[in-house]
């Protein structure tokens, strides 16, 4: 059974969606053991609290460098014994040490076609009104390995969500939530699980 940590920064829909996915044993070889937020006020914290999961709070600027914070990230994962990391909708940056640590083993999912309006500052809202201000008919979510190019890991999987007219970044957002996000991410993540237990 691999133990998965999600990494959070938000509202934690994504995060919903996988908790709501195990409740509904589609993800039968892993087990979310841990929330890691990189801050305090993120109601995903909250979401993890009325599942009974562990949450911790790792806050970037609480640390000096990024190396001694990716390391605090490693100790922390090798804490609760995690064996696949899925960020979900999670902002703070994560460098070789976790990269290296978790090689092949960290999932994002992104909310746009990689390589579409992604990369260094392409994260939540800003996404969609590129999206919209380009006058793209259709868009979606991508779930990818994270290495250390922002949004530049192997694309595992992605959905298409159509454009409509008289779309806003927010209802542009919500539609590519709910039709791609909360169904890719769950399904990669099983998928990821699978795989790794057959390769014990
Ligand atoms: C959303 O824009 C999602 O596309 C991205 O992070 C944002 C917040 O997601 N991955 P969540 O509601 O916190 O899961």
């Amino acid at each position: 059974m691999q133990r998965i940590a999600v990494f959070v920064s938000g509202g934690g829909t994504n995060l919903q969606a996988l908790l709501d996915a195990q409740k509904n044993n589609m993800i039968s070889h892993g087990r979310i053991v841990l929330v890691l937020a990189s801050n305090a006020k993120a109601y995903a914290i909250q979401r993890a609290m009325d599942n009974g999961i562990e949450s911790v709070v790792v806050f970037r600027k609480a640390y000096g460098t990024q190396d001694e914070y990716d390391k605090a990230i490693v100790a922390c994962m090798k804490e609760h014994d995690i064996d696949v990391i899925v960020l979900a909708g999670f902002l703070s940056i994560l460098g070789k040490p976790v990269i290296d640590a978790y090689e092949d083993k960290i999932l994002n999912i992104h909310p746009s076609l990689i390589p579409s309006f992604c990369g260094k500052g392409f994260y939540g809202l800003k996404v969609h009104e590129e999206a919209l201000k380009r006058g793209v008919k259709v868009t979606g979510a991508t779930v990818h390995l994270v290495n250390e190019i922002p949004d530049g890991g192997k694309i595992l999987k992605q959905k298409a969500v159509y454009v409509k007219e008289g779309d806003t970044p927010e209802t542009l957002q919500r539609r590519v939530m709910e039709e791609a996000e909360w169904k890719l991410l769950p399904e990669a993540v099983a998928e990821l699980c699978e795989k790794l237990e057959e390769d014990i």
